[in-house]
């Protein structure tokens, strides 16, 4: 077998734009995502409101266009009036998603607060596990109404003016999971998700809303689900939820890096559901994807079934990410980016400690997991026009996976700046994989920089202790070598970003 991948993109062949929101992200309250995460008063480096700003400067550095919140599972048990109003009358309650305590210190205006100062937009979701339509409607009057009604002069009279103008929103979470407070049948929740979106929608009509798809690949609802659900939605919602997360539980890395091919399937299918529900409906409409929890979870499995319930913000979801890790986020950004057409939004599950790329100590902190830095990189550089990726590659088989592709790479041309970039993964855990690019009807070009994280040690990680175990250098050795030819050599095991400038 030759060790030598090619890859053609052309400008007029073209997935489609890239949705700035597919780089969005999601804060739980879960674990030390709030408390000791964004939010942390008595912290060294915390505003007059409480927020950490060297955690807000580390998500600015993601630029991050939408944050999902309140959940995830704790959304359906959360009465959202619990988190608004002064504090010191805030009630304390018994979350059963996470059998923590919720101090309901910070809540929705809070959340808005942050959100303007990490320069990010709200995701905002509704509970629909012990609620229903009444709840949801009220809470889109009182963040979305400007003024002359109940739940909109409440808002004013807890200090906000001014109407937070949430566009998206998410009918409940995992609605089909067992684990899920209020899990619901198919049929059980196309119903009260199409009463719900009516009401909300008829409170604010210019809100776009999240209809629940299945919470994985693996369940075995899968697809019916999307197609039932979508029967009883389609008139009422834009787009379809889709969540997935991977691990390496049997240390087989070769397997483990190829699970975004079940990644690439899981949205061909729910597309493939959503088209055929479109057409049933002799519809106009496209139900659009969005993909708002993604990311690698299983370290923190064995020590999450220690923690003592009933205690607020203890360490849940704590994984500490290593290199491999990082090449499998790679790999996932590129299967979203590979399906841009339709993938509109998604957001990494979650933001700060729990399943994050970004870590802090309480009192102490914050890093950079080895996470942020595809994360980052597919969020700055990966703005403007997919193209068709024709790729030639070697191929090995894993456990689980046939015929997976040792190169994984997208082209994403950003016509403003006159810029391609290539994000690519050389999952080869041994070998370097010489890349010949043709970027044809580009012609000339030079490389920016040919960004590389790579690792001799797979399993390395950043800590408190050591910050900077994995990061990336911009030593990568891409070079143009001809017109519209440009030729590289990627590192084993490796993520890369080739910059390339366009001549005028
Ligand atoms: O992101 C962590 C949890 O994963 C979310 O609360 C839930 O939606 C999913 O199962």
């Amino acid at each position: 077998m030759s060790m030598k991948a090619n890859m053609i993109v052309d400008k007029d062949f073209q997935i489609g734009e890239v949705d700035p929101r597919i780089y969005g992200s999601f804060i739980e309250h879960l674990g030390r995502a709030v408390y000791g995460g964004i939010y942390e008063p008595g912290h060294s480096q915390a505003d007059e409101q409480g927020f950490r700003t060297d955690v807000l400067e580390l998500v600015k550095g993601l630029d991050v266009p939408i944050v999902r919140y309140p959940g995830g599972n704790f959304v359906s048990g959360y009465n959202w009036e619990d988190g608004v109003g002064p504090l010191e009358q805030r009630k304390k309650r018994l979350e059963l998603a996470w059998r923590t305590i919720e101090p309901n210190l910070f809540g929705l205006n809070e959340f808005m607060d942050w959100c303007r100062k990490a320069n990010t937009q709200a995701m905002m979701a509704v509970n629909l596990g012990t609620r229903g339509p009444d709840q949801a409607r009220e809470l889109v009057e009182y963040s979305n109404h400007p003024s002359g009604s109940y739940w909109s002069d409440l808002r004013i009279s807890h200090g906000y003016k001014e109407a937070h103008n949430i566009k998206t929103w998410c009918l409940g979470n995992e609605m089909d999971g067992p684990w899920q407070i209020g899990s619901k049948t198919a049929v059980e929740y196309g119903r009260i998700a199409c009463e719900t979106a009516k009401v909300m929608k008829w409170v604010d009509p210019t809100i776009e809303l999240v209809a629940c798809g299945s919470s994985a690949l693996s369940m075995p609802t899968f697809p019916e689900w999307e197609s039932t659900i979508l029967e009883h939605t389609y008139d009422h919602v834009d787009y379809i939820s889709l969540h997935q997360y991977y691990g390496n539980r049997d240390n087989d890395s070769a397997n483990f890096l190829a699970q975004s091919l079940g990644m690439d399937k899981f949205i061909n299918t729910v597309i493939a559901t959503a088209d055929y529900v479109q057409a049933k409906k002799r519809g106009k409409k496209k139900i659009n994807l969005s993909f708002d929890e993604w990311n690698v979870w299983y370290h923190s499995n064995a020590a999450d079934r220690k923690i003592e319930p009933w205690t607020v913000a203890p360490p849940q979801l704590e994984d500490i990410y290593n290199h491999e890790d990082a090449l499998l986020v790679g790999c996932m950004l590129i299967s979203m980016l590979k399906r841009a057409d339709r993938v509109k939004m998604a957001c990494m599950a979650q933001l700060v400690n729990v399943i994050a790329p970004i870590m802090t100590a309480n009192g102490g902190a914050a890093w950079k997991q080895t996470i942020y830095y595809p994360y980052m990189h597919a969020s700055v550089f990966g703005r403007g026009t997919v193209l068709v990726p024709l790729i030639k590659s070697p191929k090995y088989d894993a456990k689980d996976y046939t015929d997976v592709p040792y190169l994984e790479a997208v082209a994403v041309h950003n016509e403003q700046n006159s810029e391609v970039t290539i994000f690519a993964v050389n999952r080869h855990l041994q070998e370097a994989l010489p890349l010949e690019l043709d970027l044809r009807s580009f012609g000339t070009s030079r490389v920016i920089e040919h960004i590389v994280l790579e690792n001799d040690d797979l399993k390395a990680a950043n800590t408190l202790d050591a910050q900077d175990q994995v990061k990336p250098h911009t030593g990568g050795n891409a070079a143009v070598s001809g017109s519209g030819q440009v030729q590289a050599v990627l590192a084993k095991a490796s993520w890369n970003v080739i910059r390339l400038k366009l001549a005028d």
